[in-house]
C-alpha cells in the first residue's frame, strides 16, 4: 500500500458527486467554452465541496472550497498530481518546474526555491524601483493629451523587463527583443492551443501548431544562448541574480545546462504574464474607483515623499498591497488548476473514481460568499481589516504553491507604487470590460486608461 492510499478514507457510504445538468450529447461544452471562469463558478453552486459536469462523455469535477481543496492538494496530494494542462504546457517549457512531477520534481523545486531566497528578493526590488521609473519616463509623453495608453501591453513590457532583469541581471532592450517578447507572448497562446486541441498530435509531426510552438522554444532559447554567454564572459560579476544561482548549482552537479534552460523558459512564461495581466486589472479596478485615490496617494506621499520605493518601503505600503490583493482576488491569472486522481479516493464524503480529472476554481473561490463579503465588489479594505484570508489562493495552495508569489507581490507593489505617485488613471471610455480566460485571465478587450498627472 502507498503512503498515498494509505491516507484515503475509503469509508463505507460514500455519495455520488451532485452533476450538473447539460446537453445529452455536448454535455456542458458551450456554456463552459464561452467563458470558463464563469461557469465554473456558476455550478460551485449546486454542491458544496465537488460538483461534476460533462465536456462531451468526459466528466470533470470542480471542487468548490477550501476544505476539499485543502484534502486534494495538501493531504493527498501524492494521489492527485497535476492533470492535462501539464502536457501542453511541456511542449513550449521542457521539463521545468510547472510542467515535473515526484522526485525530479522535488529536487528541481528545492534548486529554484533557494533562488529565491530573501536575500534576493531584496537585491532585485531594489534594482526594481529604478527600471519601474525609468520605463515609466514613456508615458510622460502622453500626459495633456488625447492619448491613452494600453495597460496590459504597458504592464507586460514592465514584467518582462522585471523578470529578465532578476534572471540576468540585464536591461532588456525591447525594441531590439521584440521578436522574444512577442515569442513569450505567444508561448502563453500557443500552450493554451495545445492544451484545448482535442487532437493531440505529438511534437515530432510538424503540423502549422508544432512548427510555432517550436519556433516558440527556439527564439526563447537563443536569447537564453545570449545571456548565459554575455555572463559567462564577464569573471567580475557577483552572484546575486537567479541565473548566477543556477550556474553553481550546476558547478555543484545538483543541475545540467538542459535543466537550466527549461527553468529559465518556464521562469520567463510563468513570471511575466501572470503579473501583467493581474496588474493590468489593478489598474483597471483603480481607474473605476477613483474613491480609493486620496487615501492611497495619502500613503504614497507621506512614506515615499517621491523617492523611487526601496526594500525598507515595502513594508510601510500597506494600502497599495491591500490593492494588489485585491485586484488578484477579482481577476486572477490562473483562474483554475486540474489535478488527476490516481486511485480511487473518498474525499469530503465523496467517491472520486482513479483517473478523473478534477479542476480548482480559483476565481470561483475569491468570488464566493462563503469567504468574502460582497465578493464582486471591489474593496482593498477588506485585506487590512485583519480579516481572514482563507479563501485567496491567487497562487494556489500545497507543494506546489507558486513559487514567485512573495516576488511577485513585491514586484506588483512597487510598480503600483512608482505608477500612484506620479498620475491619476481614468478609463477612455466608461465601460465594464469581462475577463477572457485563456491560460491566464485576460481582458477581453483592451483596457485603455488615461493619465493624468497628479
Ligand atoms: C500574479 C502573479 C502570479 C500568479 C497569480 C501565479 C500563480 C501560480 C499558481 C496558481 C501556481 C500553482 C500551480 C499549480 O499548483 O498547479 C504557480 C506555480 C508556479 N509559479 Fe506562479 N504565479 C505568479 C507569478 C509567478 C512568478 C513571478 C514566478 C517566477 C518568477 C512564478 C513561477 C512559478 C513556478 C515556477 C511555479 C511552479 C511551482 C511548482 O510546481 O513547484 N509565478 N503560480
Amino acid at each position: 500500500m502507498t503512503s498515498a492510499s494509505k491516507q484515503i478514507d475509503n469509508s463505507p457510504g460514500s455519495r455520488e458527486i451532485p452533476s450538473v445538468p447539460g446537453h445529452w450529447l455536448l454535455g456542458n461544452l458551450l456554456e463552459f467554452k464561452r467563458a470558463p471562469h464563469e461557469f465554473l463558478q456558476a455550478i460551485a453552486g449546486y454542491g458544496r465541496g465537488l460538483v461534476k459536469f460533462r465536456l462531451f462523455h468526459k466528466p470533470l469535477i470542480i471542487i468548490s472550497d477550501i476544505a476539499t481543496a485543502t484534502e486534494i492538494f495538501k493531504t493527498n496530494s501524492q494521489n492527485f498530481p497535476r492533470g492535462t494542462q501539464r502536457k501542453a504546457l511541456q511542449s513550449v517549457l521542457g521539463l521545468g518546474l510547472i510542467t515535473q512531477e515526484g522526485k525530479l520534481w522535488k529536487h528541481q523545486r528545492r534548486v529554484v526555491a533557494q533562488a529565491f531566497r530573501p536575500d534576493f528578493l531584496q537585491y532585485s526590488l531594489d534594482q526594481n524601483g529604478r527600471l519601474v521609473s525609468n520605463l515609466l519616463q514613456s508615458w510622460e509623453q502622453r500626459l495633456g493629451t488625447e492619448e491613452a495608453i494600453d495597460a496590459v501591453e504597458e504592464m507586460r513590457r514592465i514584467t518582462l523587463s522585471v523578470i529578465v532583469r532578476a534572471l540576468f541581471s540585464i536591461d532588456i532592450d525591447l525594441a531590439r527583443n521584440e521578436k522574444l517578447y512577442q515569442a513569450i507572448i505567444n508561448a502563453n497562446h500557443l500552450m493554451f492551443r495545445r492544451h484545448t486541441s482535442l487532437v493531440g498530435l505529438p511534437d515530432w509531426i510538424p503540423t502549422p501548431l508544432n512548427r510555432a510552438i517550436a519556433a516558440t522554444r527556439n527564439t526563447m532559447n537563443d536569447f537564453i544562448d545570449e545571456c548565459l554567454a554575455e555572463k559567462e564572459a564577464d569573471n567580475s560579476r557577483e552572484s546575486q541574480d537567479i541565473v548566477d544561482h543556477f550556474l553553481q548549482e550546476e558547478t555543484d552537479g545538483e543541475i545540467n545546462r538542459a535543466q537550466i534552460y527549461d527553468e529559465i523558459r518556464t521562469l520567463l512564461v510563468a513570471g511575466f504574464e501572470t503579473t501583467a495581466t493581474s496588474l493590468a486589472w489593478t489598474l483597471y479596478l483603480i481607474a473605476r474607483h477613483p474613491e480609493i485615490n486620496q487615501e492611497w496617494h495619502e500613503e504614497l506621499d507621506a512614506q515615499l515623499q517621491g523617492r523611487v520605493p526601496v526594500w525598507e518601503d515595502m513594508k510601510n505600503l500597506p494600502i497599495t498591497e491591500s490593492i494588489v490583493k485585491e485586484g488578484l482576488r477579482l481577476y486572477p491569472p490562473a483562474y483554475a488548476l486540474t489535478r488527476t486522481c490516481l486511485q480511487e479516493a473518498v474525499v469530503n464524503g465523496y467517491r472520486i473514481p482513479a483517473g478523473a480529472s478534477l479542476a480548482l476554481s480559483i476565481y470561483g473561490i475569491q468570488r464566493s460568499e462563503l469567504y468574502f463579503a460582497s465578493p464582486d465588489e471591489f474593496d482593498p479594505a477588506r485585506f487590512r481589516a485583519n480579516a481572514s484570508e482563507e479563501g485567496f489562493i491567487p497562487f494556489g495552495l500545497g507543494k506546489h504553491v507558486c513559487i514567485g508569489n512573495r516576488f511577485s507581490i513585491l514586484e506588483a507593489t512597487l510598480i503600483l507604487a512608482c505608477i500612484g505617485q506620479r498620475y491619476e488613471l481614468s478609463q477612455q471610455q466608461d465601460k465594464s470590460i469581462k475577463p477572457n480566460a485563456q491560460v491566464t485571465l485576460l481582458p477581453s478587450e483592451r483596457i485603455m486608461l488615461r493619465l493624468k498627472r497628479r
